[in-house]
């Protein structure tokens, strides 16, 4: 991949493609994962001298129209308290992006408004890329919204026509760390699914039984009678139930066995949640599966799927000790990547 190493950034107006979609709650950020994920970029950028930073993101799906409960300002909140400079805009037009832009120095940082709120994203317009790229006079562009590569929208893919284009160092991160994973894994690789969809997580577990030593499956697809014959794969066999007989956690003797594969593994993908781990009281298997995984040091150790890494994300905030190889930013992204799909915003950046 093309990434920000490979440039000289002196002085240079550049425009980055964060994925600021985040859960937004009373009007604050619930949960600043991606927002965090973005500061070694921003910070990369502005130590080898940016002159002006431009944020381009969307959030959730106004579906081309103005709707402030998506406005990114909570964000722009967000992420001012974790660095200097921060400015937001709460207009994509170009007059004022244009009045915006002109105005800062030194590596400052602007947000812009959704870019959601204009129709031309969604669509892979290229007139609306086209119109934010001359709004900004932007140099260069940089694609660090690694969730948002799977997506052929304007900022992912019509944009490759005007600016060339650079992988931030989230992308990069994110790439390298789920491409070792598929192609040269520290053996045994064990995969873990949980959740509830089954026809999500078929075409993953199929991907990955070639390439996994063992693979476990717990979360309401277990509950709801997932089976299998094949021997790599182990389905989760008791649960803990509520008083009318539901079936919302994995019981301890599968547990127990789950708990086995990942002393034994060297290499752990996990997706899905084991349980209905919202509440606590369904939360113990999810709990025991994270608590290992963030103590095996010398393992790599993958978290993927939007539930299962804001659930390690909330357990990190109590057991700072916990460390993982990648909690990905991407949920859909991610999937799609480890099931070797084409990504639009991908292809634009690789050399
Ligand atoms: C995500 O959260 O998965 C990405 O931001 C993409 O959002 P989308 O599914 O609305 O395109």
């Amino acid at each position: 991949m093309k990434t920000i190493k490979d440039l000289d950034i002196k002085n240079k107006t550049i425009l980055v493609r964060v994925d600021y979609n985040v859960p937004i709650k009373n009007g604050k950020v619930a949960n600043d994962l991606r927002i965090r994920a973005s500061l070694p970029t921003l910070e990369y950028l502005r130590q080898h001298g940016a002159e002006k930073i431009i944020l381009i993101s969307h959030l959730g799906r106004p579906e081309g129209k103005k709707d402030p409960s998506l406005s990114l300002k909570p964000v722009a909140t967000a992420l001012s308290k974790l660095i200097p400079n921060v400015n937001f805009i709460d207009d994509i037009s170009k007059p004022a992006v244009q009045t915006a832009t002109n105005s800062l120095k030194n590596g400052a940082i602007l947000l812009l408004e959704n870019l959601r709120f204009d129709p031309g994203e969604e669509a892979n317009s290229s007139d609306f890329i086209h119109k934010i790229i001359t709004a900004t006079n932007a140099d260069i562009y940089v694609q660090d919204g690694f969730a948002v590569i799977h997506r052929a929208h304007a900022s992912t893919d019509a944009i490759k026509k005007y600016l060339p284009i650079y992988a931030g160092l989230l992308l990069e991160k994110e790439i390298q760390n789920l491409s070792t994973t598929i192609k040269a894994p520290t053996k045994p690789l064990l995969l873990i699914i949980g959740g509830a969809k089954v026809e999500d997580k078929q075409p993953l577990i199929e991907k990955f039984l070639p390439l996994a030593d063992h693979i476990v499956v717990g979360g309401k697809i277990s509950a709801d009678g997932y089976t299998s014959q094949n021997p790599k794969i182990y389905v989760a066999e008791d649960f803990d139930e509520d008083s009318s007989g539901q079936k919302l956690d994995v019981g301890p003797l599968s547990t127990t066995k789950i708990a086995g594969y990942i002393t034994d593994a060297n290499t752990i993908i996990w997706n899905g949640l084991l349980g209905k781990a919202e509440d606590p009281a369904y939360a113990t298997a999810s709990t025991i599966v994270a608590e290992m995984l963030g103590e095996k040091s010398n393992a790599t150790t993958i978290i993927c799927g939007g539930d299962t890494t804001g659930f390690v994300e909330n357990l990190i905030t109590t057991h700072p000790n916990l460390h993982y190889s990648l909690v990905s930013t991407g949920g859909g992204a991610a999937l799609e990547f480890l099931l070797g799909k084409s990504l639009p915003g991908l292809e634009a950046i690789v050399k």
